[in-house]
C-alpha cells in the first residue's frame, strides 16, 4: 500500500513538471469560467444598427445601453434567428447553427494576459471560403477613443463591442469591394488570432483606418488543438497598449467554423474584461 501511494505522487509531481513547463501560465483549472455565445449575425453592419427602422435598439444605444444589456438574457440571447437568418439579413445563406457557447478564460500577471477559448466549432457552414483552416478564433480589444456618431450623439466601444468595426461596405458584405477590410470612424482596436492550418502564424494585428492582421506590438502567442470535438485556444499577449492592469477593456470574440471566410463567423456581443477592475469577464490575477 505504502509503496503505491509514494510512486502515485511521485507521478503527480512529474505531470504538474511537465504541465508546467508546456504552459509557463496560468493554472486553468482555478481560473473561473465565462460563458459567452457567438451568433451568426448576418448582415447587420453598425449602419443597421444605427438605423431606426431596421433596428429599434438604437433608441435605446444613443441613452448609454449596451448590445449585452438588450440582448443577453440568462447566459443566452434573444435575437430573433429566424430574421437573421432569412434573406433580408442573410442573402448568401446561413448556417445550420446559428449559435453556440465558448467558455472564455483570462489571468495576467505583470506582463502578459492570458486568454483561453474553448469550444465546439459547428459544422454546416454557408461559406467554406478558407481552404487553409477549418477553424479561426478571433479576440479584439477596443482603446478608449472607439466612438460613432449616431447623428451628433456619441456612441462607446464600450456599448457596441465589435459592431464599430463592421460596416456595410466592407469585403464580403453583400454587393460590397473584396479590398476593402473592416475599419473604425474613431479609435480602433487590437486584434489576435489563431488559426488551426498546418503552420500557421498567430496574427498580432489591429483595425483603425483599415484592418491589418500583423504589425502589433503585443507579441501574439497561440495555441491550439481539437480533442474530442472541443477546440482550445491559448492565447498569450503583453500587457500594454489598450491593456493595462485597474483598466476594464471592451472585448469581442469570434469564431470562424467550418472553413469559413470573412463575415461568415460566429462573433460575440462586446464584454468588459476587467484587469484588476469591474468587469462581465474578470482576469485572475497570477
Ligand atoms: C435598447 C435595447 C437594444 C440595444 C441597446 C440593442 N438592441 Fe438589437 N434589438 C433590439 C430589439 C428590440 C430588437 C428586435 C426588433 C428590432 O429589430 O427592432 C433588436 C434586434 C436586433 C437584431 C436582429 C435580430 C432580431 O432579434 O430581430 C440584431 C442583429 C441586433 N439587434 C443587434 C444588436 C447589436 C449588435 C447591438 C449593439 C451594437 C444591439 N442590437 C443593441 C434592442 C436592442
Amino acid at each position: 500500500m505504502k509503496k503505491s501511494t509514494v510512486s502515485l505522487s511521485v507521478l503527480g509531481a512529474l505531470l504538474a513538471i511537465g504541465a508546467n513547463a508546456a504552459f509557463a501560465a496560468p493554472d486553468w483549472s482555478k481560473v473561473p469560467k465565462r460563458d459567452v455565445q457567438v451568433f451568426h449575425a448576418g448582415a447587420t453592419p453598425i449602419e443597421w444598427v444605427l438605423k431606426k427602422s431596421d433596428h429599434s435598439g438604437r433608441t435605446g444605444l444613443v441613452k448609454g445601453e449596451t448590445c449585452v444589456g438588450c440582448h443577453e438574457e440568462k447566459g443566452g440571447l434573444n435575437f430573433d434567428m429566424k430574421r437573421l437568418a432569412s434573406k433580408d439579413l442573410e442573402p448568401k445563406g446561413a448556417p445550420k447553427t446559428m449559435n453556440f457557447p465558448v467558455t472564455v478564460q483570462t489571468a495576467y500577471d505583470k506582463e502578459n494576459l492570458y486568454v483561453r477559448l474553448s469550444f465546439k466549432a459547428p459544422a454546416g457552414g454557408a461559406d467554406q471560403s478558407d481552404k487553409e483552416n477549418d477553424v479561426k478564433a478571433t479576440v479584439m480589444f477596443a482603446n478608449d477613443k472607439v466612438t460613432l456618431d449616431a447623428g451628433g450623439k456619441p456612441v462607446s466601444g464600450a456599448q457596441v463591442g465589435c459592431w464599430a468595426t463592421c460596416h456595410t461596405d466592407a469585403r464580403t458584405m453583400p454587393g460590397a469591394d473584396d479590398k476593402k477590410t473592416k475599419y473604425t470612424a474613431a479609435g480602433g482596436y487590437e486584434l489576435m488570432q489563431w488559426k488551426s492550418g498546418k503552420g500557421a502564424k498567430a496574427a498580432d494585428g489591429s483595425v483603425t483606418d483599415k484592418r491589418s492582421m500583423e504589425g502589433g506590438t503585443a507579441g501574439v502567442k497561440a495555441e491550439g488543438d481539437t480533442k474530442g470535438g472541443v477546440t482550445t485556444v491559448t492565447f498569450t499577449r503583453k500587457l500594454n497598449g489598450a491593456l493595462a492592469e485597474g483598466k476594464a477593456v471592451p472585448m469581442g470574440v469570434a469564431v470562424h467554423a467550418d472553413k469559413a471566410g470573412g463575415r461568415f463567423h460566429h462573433v460575440s456581443m462586446g464584454y468588459l474584461l476587467g484587469i484588476g477592475a469591474d468587469g462581465d469577464i474578470k482576469a485572475a490575477k497570477q
